[in-house]
């Protein structure tokens, strides 16, 4: 294993021979800086392409090295730092592989990021429904069924964009036969694996999707490797995709001036993982499991484990996640997020001689699960039907955008064509996206989530009953 990290040496390198600094940025090594002394001593390093220090668009050197171990370390033919997160790498994942008026395949609950690639790469969405998982509570995988149905209605399609895994750390077992199957149509596999940038740490993380075939990959190395926030990674696992062309869209996606703090940061999180070695990997299991087991303990506390060690769901009975997130920030704790049904917490991927105050965490969350006795109890059930399916839009994204909208109350859109986005929370995937058409079932649908305490996320003005839709449909020829 190397413990090489050039980017972090050249800058440490540079910074030894005490520059003087005539050009940007202009705090000046932090000379100017305002800010807090800590964050001021920081930006020493944070510098700009200067003698020895590279071009993160033209690497040659320190950053063209830190790539080639990087590639090396995920077992990918190539790969490249990213410094406008895992936006920017799923931007140019998409448009390197499809062209204008491709059909593609997409995970209908992806991120917005997915969404806005797809508008901007003027491609026509095939939309696959995932499943419901009763035992996390969460959208999980697009079952094969699904992509075997989308793939027979489009057998033309170029690309399917899958998330793995999902917010919460669950996987597709489904992957490999879906990867198989979308290669043996020609369909190129592109994968948003925000949340699973650590999986290359080994079981009893599960496998990335690279390793399972996918052709690109892209991983937010800030949310659970020890790098800054905006640090991900994007990987290419074969030749099915212009490599070049990555590159050209990351030039054209990425800032001009991108921070050596962030590349510096996914150098040195890419040697963490790269060194991450079996006693690491025995010494985090058996603090996790010591920790749940304490957590088990507390009365009305339920621990769900997820299909990734380092996410854990904690429900109280007869409250709501958001309830329960609630009581913990008054106790200092701060969870990833809450849901109706629970909140959600990421573990840190500790090392041997990392400490972190478990028992004082496990007091704490004691003292919320009993705080939240004083509180009104809320019995919370959403009845989540979905139904794997295959959808497209009525519109174009071009269709919609040249369009005007207008707001209407909700009990008159039925027929209307949606002009944005509805996703009720649970299940977090769209019940409508723009450009589909409103029927009596979906306002059903809608209805039901209103009456269950959903939460409605999206383009909407339901405080108001309103909802926007498109002012006149255009008439295809
Ligand atoms: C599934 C998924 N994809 C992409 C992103 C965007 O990642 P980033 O914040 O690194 O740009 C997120 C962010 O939460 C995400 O959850």
């Amino acid at each position: 294993m190397t413990q090489r990290r050039p980017i972090v040496d050249a800058l440490i390198e540079f910074q030894n021979k005490q520059p003087i600094s005539f050009h940007v940025p202009g705090h000046k090594h932090g000379i100017l800086s305002g800010l807090p002394q800590e964050i001021q001593s920081a930006l020493q390093y944070d510098v700009t392409e200067l003698a020895g220090l590279d071009d993160l668009h033209y690497p040659e050197e320190a950053i063209n090295e830190a790539q080639l171990l990087l590639a090396e370390a995920y077992g990918a033919k190539r790969s490249f730092l990213l410094v406008n997160g895992s936006t920017v790498g799923n931007l140019a994942m998409i448009h390197a592989a499809c062209r204008e008026g491709d059909v593609v395949i997409v995970q209908r609950n992806s991120h917005k990021s997915i969404f806005h690639a797809l508008e901007l790469a003027h491609v026509r969405p095939v939309y696959v429904s995932p499943q419901w998982d009763e035992e996390s509570m969460t959208a999980a995988a697009v079952p094969l069924k699904a992509v075997e149905e989308a793939i027979k209605a489009y057998p033309k399609a170029k690309a399917i964009v899958l998330t793995y895994p999902n917010y919460y750390g669950m996987v597709s077992y489904e992957l490999t036969a879906i990867i198989s199957l979308c290669h043996e149509h020609g369909i190129v596999v592109l994968v948003d694996e925000a949340h699973g940038a650590h999986f290359q740490a080994g079981a009893p993380f599960p496998v990335s999707s690279l390793s399972l075939g996918a052709d690109v990959v892209v991983q937010s190395a800030h949310k659970t490797l020890p790098a800054m926030t905006m640090g991900s990674f994007l990987h290419i696992g074969s030749e099915r995709v212009d490599a070049k062309r990555i590159q050209k869209y990351l030039r054209m996606f990425q800032s001009s001036s991108p921070s050596y703090l962030i590349l510096a940061s996914l150098d040195d999180a890419r040697s963490y993982l790269q060194n991450y070695s079996q006693p690491d990997m025995r010494m985090f299991n058996e603090k996790r499991e010591r920790f749940l087991s304490s957590l088990r303990m507390i009365p009305h506390l339920t621990v769900v484990e997820s299909d990734d060690p380092l996410k854990i769901m904690l429900r109280v009975a007869h409250h709501s996640g958001y309830q329960f997130k609630q009581m913990l920030e008054k106790t200092g704790v701060h969870v990833e997020l809450a849901d109706l049904y629970q909140v959600l917490l990421i573990l840190p991927l500790m090392k041997q001689w990392h400490a972190y105050p478990f028992a004082e965490i496990r007091s704490r969350l004691k003292e919320a699960v009993q705080l939240l006795e004083g509180e009104a109890r809320k019995d919370m059930r959403v009845q989540v039907k979905t139904v794997s399916q295959v959808t497209v839009p009525e519109l174009s994204f071009e269709e919609i955008d040249l369009t005007d909208q207008e707001w209407v109350p909700y009990t008159q859109v039925i027929g209307r064509i949606a002009a944005g986005m509805v996703i009720p929370y649970p299940p977090g995937i769209p019940l409508m996206v723009a450009g589909e058409k409103w029927t009596l079932a979906k306002v059903e649908e809608l209805m039901n989530y209103l009456a269950s305490d959903a939460q409605i996320q999206g383009d909407h003005r339901l405080a108001s009953k309103e909802l926007p839709v498109l002012q006149h449909e255009i008439t295809r020829a």
